[in-house]
């Protein structure tokens, strides 16, 4: 384990049964609140986004939001919400994906994505790979290029990854 990535798991706190019984949740908090710890993970990301040539950062709703965007500012590339259904004012791509029970929607503005994009889609945590399969699904549909997938956190016993592995087609995934 690399420094960075020692000082990144120290800040992440584990809260057993929440947000239900049996499940510990990863909270990402302590680390957003410390500043030497959320600036090398901004600059872990903004490397990725420039090693893989990206143009835009696409953070997933919400905790995406938050670690996308100063990346985005970093690489001095832009940043595009993909945003849980209703919640965006103007032309969207919408995109479905089940959950263990029942089903969610995820939506861009289309207008924000041009066919000459690369776009790295960032988000805290992968778990079962089904909200990342569909942000990256909604990425080519708007006809830009995925140029990858970063994440703070990878749950591997859920196995995202090889969920993943067909809609990436080679395009890098790194969990930090
Ligand atoms: C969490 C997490 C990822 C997603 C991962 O978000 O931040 O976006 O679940 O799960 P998956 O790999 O099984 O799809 P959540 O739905 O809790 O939304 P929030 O960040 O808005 O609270």
């Amino acid at each position: 384990m690399t420094d960075i990535q020692a000082l990144l798991l120290s800040r992440i706190r584990e809260v057993e049964d929440y947000p239900e019984p049996g499940v510990k949740f990863k909270d990402i908090t302590p680390l957003l609140a410390d500043p030497a710890a959320f600036g090398a993970l901004t600059d872990a990301l903004a490397d990725i986004a420039v090693r893989t040539g990206a143009t835009k950062i696409v953070g997933l709703e919400a905790r995406g939001f938050i670690l996308g965007a100063p990346a985005a500012v970093r690489a001095g590339i832009g940043f595009v919400p993909v945003r849980k259904a209703g919640k965006l004012p103007g032309a969207t791509l919408s995109q479905a994906y089940d959950l263990e029970y029942g089903s969610a929607e995820i939506e861009v503005h289309a207008e924000d994505l041009a066919p000459e994009d690369r776009v790295l889609v960032v988000d805290d945590v992968l778990a079962t790979g089904g909200t990342a399969e569909a942000s990256v699904q909604l990425v080519r549909r708007a006809g830009a290029e995925v140029a990858g997938l970063a994440v703070l956190m990878e749950l591997a016993f859920l196995r995202g990854r090889a969920r993943l592995e067909p809609a990436l087609a080679g395009a890098p995934l790194t969990a930090l």
